[in-house]
């Protein structure tokens, strides 16, 4: 299975999930009739709020997924100057771009250091990059995620490799360090703990189901992710205990800066 995002899935905390979307976009000037790339678009709702919101004449989203691009498609036949493209954030890189976004999709794609000098010299004079990566490994919902995938049962035969978002995400401090290296005049880097009120501990289950755990679904196929799912939620549920409701403190890092 090479694409096993499920917008659907993926929407069902949408409410949640655009909290980070709106901060992050709110550290971003306006680009006044410029160039925008919203890398990791997603299903294209929040790249056409993106676009009105920063003034762009031209918003390309770009995503790897065919089906989260399927649910963009519509925004793009709707707004002028917005267009969807398929492509992979690990490969992509453009010039004259005046604002490169990422909300909730670097972290898919290992190199940061690489990554962030691409997508600095992508950007026009004056241009912005701005991301948004989660930071909550250390929480139950993601360790025990690694764990079980570990676990004889479901862990990769040699030679299969499943993207590892905790190792490629690194510090505030780090990606401050690296901004500064890569010429930032202005700057801001910081860790943002997200508190959300879900129904019980297995709503988790639901929320990690619509991205954390895409890759791990990839890899394992439909019948043994069911069974690895089983097991999870039983690892959860005995970590964390019943709980309703569920306080899920949701640590993310979000980037913002400025080039000459
Ligand atoms: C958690 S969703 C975020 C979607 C959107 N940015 C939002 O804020 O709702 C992550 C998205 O990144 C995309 N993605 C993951 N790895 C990617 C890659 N290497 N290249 C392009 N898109 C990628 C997925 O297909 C998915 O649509």
């Amino acid at each position: 299975m090479s694409d096993a995002w499920d917008p659907a899935q993926y929407q069902r905390f949408a409410a949640e999930r655009r909290q980070p979307f709106d901060d992050l976009r709110s550290m971003c000037m306006p680009v006044n009739g410029g160039r925008v790339v919203d890398l990791g678009c997603g299903t294209g709702e929040l790249t056409a709020e993106l676009h009105r919101g920063m003034a762009a004449a031209e918003t390309i989203g770009v995503d790897r997924s065919e089906a989260m691009l399927t649910e963009a498609a519509r925004f793009g036949e709707e707004v002028p100057g917005l267009r969807f493209e398929l492509g992979d954030i690990g490969e992509w890189a453009s010039s004259g771009i005046d604002l490169v976004f990422a909300n909730a999709s670097l972290h898919w794609v290992p190199g940061h250091e690489t990554l962030l000098a691409r997508l600095r010299f992508s950007l026009a004079p004056g241009g912005q990059l701005a991301f948004q990566v989660p930071a909550a490994f250390g929480h139950p919902s993601h360790f025990l995620a690694a764990a079980v995938a570990a676990e004889r049962e479901f862990a990769p035969s040699p030679g299969e490799t499943t993207a590892d978002p905790a190792a490629a995400v690194l510090t505030p401090a780090r990606y401050a360090e690296l901004l500064y290296a890569l010429g930032a005049v202005q700057q801001s880097a910081r860790l943002q703990v997200y508190g959300h009120v879900l129904p019980s501990v297995e709503s988790v289950v639901e929320w990690v189901r619509g991205s954390t755990l895409t890759p791990i679904r990839a890899r394992l196929g439909e019948e043994r992710f069911e069974a690895y799912l089983v097991r999870y939620r039983e690892r959860l549920l005995a970590e964390l205990g019943q709980q309703r409701p569920y306080f899920y403190a949701f640590s993310r890092i979000l980037c913002w800066a400025r080039f000459p």
